[in-house]
């Protein structure tokens, strides 16, 4: 199939005439330089004998033979035929650009820029085309073809891997919901025996796997749905006005309860009059849930130090901790859909690998951020900024306060 750019190269030369200048044969050089002196716009003429173009004079090649030592005594008085390009490039109107044009190039490096004839059916004198117009024009119309075939290819380049994440991604979604299941379904069984056979404590640990891998379940569900939630644009967007060292602290307390079993202290460092802010509390409860669990995840001893920092304009929360630490080169893989960084050491530690990508792209939703910066070994500090007063313009600012029932 051919682009429209490429039907335009098809147009015939009939259309593209621009002047229809001519001299009869017979007047002198002396004549015709006149004309060209009383036009300055006169680029060349086609000789023309009873209607029949037999020769073309350009104005540089008039002006040149004129200018030289004598030229005017020598030719002034010659009938213009004499002097004329007796074997212009002659077309006929219904020829093909690109044709012509070829044909055009092909000439004598002097004659290349030289206008071409364009005759009718019969032979007749029809007009000039200017070949520095047609080859702009001809180099307009490919650069504009590559440019389509360009983006074309690279929409299809798009597509292609689009399609490729999204299989990946109900693969890998499919993987991690099957192993809880299968779990669960294991241990129901187990605990039925254990009842069967008369072994209520048995039974009863069964039951706590099953409500753990149960909850984990929920956490992967819900974590697909706020993906697909914020990849179709369709998460809404509350705003009121809160305290955001309170939410800090919250979510410190329940940070408490995750590292209860490890020797990790837990501090905040905030402001002790309120931070208010103009945001969503529950999603940045929620973000910062996500960056907690993460630090009690990957931090065996040491601390987990939430701070709190506010200009007029924004308000910075930042999640460190004295865990494991990430190494440089996969900082910019955190963010990926399923990134768990294949190391010997978080191997061991469950998640889809969606927190920080959902944490992230909810930071953006509210118009600001999250960032990271690690040492490998020393521990990491995650950090979100966030206006202080949610910005007017933005499509997802529909209030949906109460309606946020998710964990
Ligand atoms: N505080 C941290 N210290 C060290 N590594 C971290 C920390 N936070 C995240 N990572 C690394 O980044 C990876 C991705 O984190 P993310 O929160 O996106 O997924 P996850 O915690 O593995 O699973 P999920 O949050 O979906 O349950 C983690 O698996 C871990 O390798
Ligand atoms: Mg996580």
């Amino acid at each position: 199939m051919r682009t429209a750019a490429e039907k335009d190269v098809d147009v015939s030369v009939g259309a593209l005439i621009v002047s229809d200048a001519r001299v009869s044969s017979h007047l002198s050089v002396r004549e015709v330089a006149e004309q060209f002196f009383a036009d300055a716009d006169l680029e060349a003429m086609a000789v023309v004998d009873a209607g029949r173009p037999v020769g073309l004079i350009t104005r540089t090649k008039l002006l040149f033979k004129l200018f030289r030592r004598f030229g005017f005594e020598l030719f002034g008085k010659h009938q213009i035929r004499n002097i004329a390009d007796a074997t212009p490039l002659i077309v006929g109107e219904g020829e093909r650009l690109d044709v012509v044009i070829d044909r055009a190039l092909e000439r004598d490096p002097q004659d290349i820029y030289d206008e071409i004839i364009v005759t009718g059916d019969g032979g007749g004198y029809r007009g000039l085309l200017s070949v520095k117009h047609l080859v702009i024009q001809q180099g307009n119309t490919l650069a504009q073809t590559m440019l389509q075939r360009e983006i074309a290819s690279e929409r299809a380049r798009e597509l292609e891997q689009a399609q490729a994440m999204r299989s990946q991604f109900m693969a890998h979604v499919t993987h991690e919901l099957r192993s809880p299941v299968n779990v669960i379904i294991g241990l129901s069984e187990l605990t039925r025996i254990a009842l069967e056979k008369g072994a209520p404590d048995q039974a009863r640990d069964r039951l706590a796997s099953i409500i753990s891998n149960a909850t984990d379940l929920r956490t992967i569900v819900t974590n697909v749905l706020d993906l697909s939630k914020l990849e179709a644009n369709k998460m809404t967007v509350a705003r009121r006005s809160f305290d955001l060292a309170e939410t800090v602290r919250d979510v410190a307390e329940a940070t408490r309860v995750l590292v209860r079993a490890k020797t990790v202290s837990v501090n905040v460092a905030a402001p002790s009059e309120p931070v208010v802010i103009e945001s969503d509390p529950v999603k940045i409860r929620q973000i910062l849930l996500n960056l907690a669990s993460n630090a009690a995840k990957f931090t065996e001893a040491g601390s987990i130090h939430f701070a709190v920092i506010t200009t007029r304009s924004s308000a910075s929360i930042s999640v460190s901790d004295s865990g494991i630490g990430i190494r440089k080169e996969h900082l910019d893989k955190l963010f990926l859909a399923f990134s768990q960084i294949e190391d010997a050491k978080t191997k061991r530690h469950e998640g889809t690998g969606l927190g920080l990508l959902i944490a992230r792209s909810m930071a953006r939703l509210l118009g600001g951020d999250l960032d990271v910066a690690s040492t490998i070994g020393k521990g990491s500090t995650f950090t979100i900024t966030l206006p202080r007063a949610a910005e007017q313009e933005g499509a997802n600012e529909k209030s949906e306060e109460g309606h946020d029932h998710r964990r």
